[in-house]
């Protein structure tokens, strides 16, 4: 390979018309309109590398691919709330089947932030604010990609964990509790799943650029996890062609890092200081081997032959995630509907009518037949344009009537308190549709639903008591009406088949199983940062955020301040009720929990029994230390057995830099969610050095 021929593996290129100035010009007319593109070296062999977004199905940026559609999957939250790793995987060999059949041989999918904070914007994408729940789902939705040949990644390394000036925001953290927390997740998903590729973020890591972090690249994902896929930046995260010597193997979108930065770093800077003799050619040659690496490890050199895609089956499985991943928070007996009712029901506002929402940015997914509606939101900086509310078209208000055909179903869009009020007043039962748009770029400043819907809410159910919540949110929301209404069922964004799936369980047709993968906070005063980082200044404005919870994230902190949230991580309601009974433990090189659970009552359903730590060796500290799905018809029972990863029960010695236990009692809770706890026990484990 010549230097030439490196060099141009090094940098991709976004085949868009980005500025509606014109497409880039510099890649080829036939490569489809997508987020990058690097050429292959045809005379070696070596395939072009065809990259597309993401992980809730393939994206059409800036409808680039005119008429080209995917199917769209739920949030990537819902998916963290089926607790279901093996649905992870078929998803994600899904979407890889069908970036394969675009012409794609690489996913930007895997995104797993932690959940940090209740108002990111992206917190849709991401999966749960547990490092054991992400990197189970995640690693699951890689290994699902790469099975069909397609290379895949995690993403964004690490603590993008809010939106707000995410180019100038300075996550700070001690390292020990980064490698208990983010770390953990990526460092799990990474071994169980071997990706191609690692995404660096766009944020500062302890004062030092993510992408050009060497004690984060160098020190910590290739040394001591001996990772030996590739790091590509995220587009437009490349300050400076030196990141080359800090862990960087690859840029992305480099005209993105020119209009940003002032320079495509690794195009023509890197060659410069590489001729200097500023670049070793040991290195230049080590970032070149980690891609061809990965390309061969996944068999993305091999000429696709896509099978034709079962559009129909694929719309079944973005219905399935949508059903396991919707969460019934609230329910006094009002739920299930009885399917042959000839009740007046009142649906009222989130455009019920029309379809379900989705989330906005990089991720956003043009559906199987095109959205239903798109209303731009628009604000300020390099992402307003692609804010907008998206609404796929399985619209809830239609999917309910037919299943519940002899119900009287009467829309209205909530505009007007006044109005919407009116028909709950004529109705036997109401349902309010409450959506929170979330997009890429932006955070929301608080837990409150945009638009009135509060007082909506509120004024429905005041005119009306029976009355249920379906909420549409990529977030916790604040809930002033809680107490007012008699059932609440989070969607999330559910998808192409969301509408469907949210009629199914309000009339009993699923039996909801979905668990929350975050806590609702009582109070944004309950969270770690009741103000939001960098609210209310201009796009570019520097920002720092302290982490000093460190580990202690969501469900932990809640429990180490002693706050109760408004629903916990976990937790989630079913039709049928389940019991836990005969806890079993035993310690070795681990601790491992046995115990027996039964369904109850009288619908078939399925259960996520959680078994937490709740003390080590004299600290109250709790983590999620395993979990199993299990779908049980009435009366039948199973054993669960579940064996923690060691780590999850020690801490991090960065003296040592290995996984340290302390020798002592261990105690551990069976529960429901991470603040109901069933059953208790205790095991005894030896002092233990283990791991990095
Ligand atoms: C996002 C990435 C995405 C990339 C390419 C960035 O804005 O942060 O997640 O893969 O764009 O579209």
């Amino acid at each position: 390979m010549t230097d030439q021929e490196r060099y141009s593996l090094l940098y991709s290129l976004m085949p868009l018309d980005w500025t509606r100035g014109g497409r880039e010009e510099r890649v080829p007319a036939d490569v489809p309109a997508s987020a990058g593109y690097v050429p292959g070296v045809i005379r070696l062999g070596v395939p072009a590398l065809k990259m597309t977004d993401a992980s809730l199905g393939v994206t059409n940026p800036r409808g680039g691919r005119p008429g080209d559609t995917a199917t769209a999957l739920p949030a990537g939250l819902a998916l963290g709330a089926t607790f279901n790793p093996q649905l992870a995987r078929e998803a994600g060999a899904m979407v890889g089947r069908e970036a394969q059949a675009k012409g794609f041989n690489l996913l930007l999918g895997g995104g797993m932030n932690l959940v940090r904070d209740p108002r990111n914007g992206r917190n849709f994408e991401y999966i749960s604010e547990d490092p054991l729940l992400t990197a189970r789902i995640a690693g699951e939705a890689v290994i699902g990609t790469q099975s069909v040949g397609v290379l895949s990644m995690v993403k964004h390394l690490s603590l993008n964990a809010n939106e707000t000036n995410r180019h100038w925001l300075n996550a700070q953290i001690d390292p020990a509790a980064h490698r208990e927390s983010d770390l953990l997740a990526f460092q799990m998903a990474i071994e169980k799943s071997q990706p191609a590729s690692v995404m660096c973020a766009y944020n500062k890591i302890n004062d030092q650029y993510a992408c050009g972090n060497d004690s984060l690249l160098n020190g910590v994902l290739k040394g001591a996890w001996g990772y030996k896929g590739w790091v590509m930046s995220d587009w437009g995260a490349v300050q400076d062609w030196s990141y080359a010597l800090r862990g960087l193997d690859q840029e992305s979108g480099a005209q993105l890092d020119r209009m940003a930065w002032g320079n495509e770093a690794f195009n023509g800077p890197l060659q410069t200081a590489h001729g200097k003799g500023d670049l070793p050619q040991e290195r230049l040659s080590d970032m070149v081997r980690r891609i061809l690496r990965s390309i061969y490890a996944v068999g993305a050199d091999k000429p696709a032959q896509p099978a034709p895609l079962d559009v129909a089956g694929h719309h079944q499985l973005a219905l399935e995630v949508a059903r396991q991943g919707m969460v019934l928070l609230k329910n006094d007996g009002v739920l299930p509907l009885a399917a042959d009712s000839e009740a007046r029901i009142a649906v009222i506002g989130g455009l019920a009518d029309t379809g379900v929402l989705t989330g906005a940015g990089s991720s956003m997914v043009t559906p199987t037949g095109g959205f239903s509606a798109v209303i731009p939101v628009g604000g300020e900086g390099i992402m307003a344009g692609s804010r907008k509310q998206g609404y796929l078209p399985s619209a809830p208000k239609v999917e309910l009537q037919k299943l519940m055909p002899r119900a009287k179903v009467a829309y209205d869009p909530g505009a007007f308190a006044a109005d919407a009020a009116e028909l709950a007043r004529r109705s036997d039962l109401v349902i309010v549709f409450a959506n929170r748009f979330e997009s890429e770029g932006f955070d929301s400043p608080d837990l409150s639903l945009p638009y009135g819907q509060d007082a909506l809410i509120d004024a429905v159910a005041k005119a009306n008591p029976n009355t249920v919540v379906v909420l549409q949110t990529g977030n916790p929301v604040a809930m002033p009406w809680h107490d007012k209404v008699r059932a609440i069922l989070e969607a999330w964004y559910p998808g192409q088949a969301g509408g469907q799936a949210i009629a199914e369980v309000l009339a009993g047709k699923s039996n909801p199983s979905g668990r929350l993968p975050i806590t609702f906070p009582a109070d944004i005063a309950q969270t770690p940062r009741p103000e939001l980082p960098g609210f209310g200044t201009d796009f570019g404005t520097p920002v720092t955020v302290k982490y000093d919870e460190g580990a202690e994230v969501g469900y932990r902190w809640f429990a180490r301040q002693g706050h109760e949230p408004l629903y916990a991580f976990g937790h989630g309601l079913s039709y049928t009720r389940f019991d836990y009974g005969d806890l079993a433990l035993s310690a070795g090189e681990t601790l491992t929990a046995s115990f027996t659970v039964t369904n109850t009552g009288k619908r078939q359903g399925a259960d996520v029994p959680q078994l937490y730590l709740t003390e080590a060796a004299g600290e109250k500290r709790v983590r999620l230390l395993g979990f199993e799905r299990i779908e049980l018809k009435p009366g039948e029972s199973r054993r669960v057995t579940v064996s923690a990863d060691p780590r999850l029960l020690a801490r991090f010695d960065l003296a040592a830099q290995q996984w340290r236990i302390e020798s002592g009692t261990y105690r551990v809770a069976l529960g429901r969610s991470a603040s109901a706890f069933t059953q208790a026990g205790e095991v005894r484990l030896p002092e233990r050095l283990f791991g990095n």
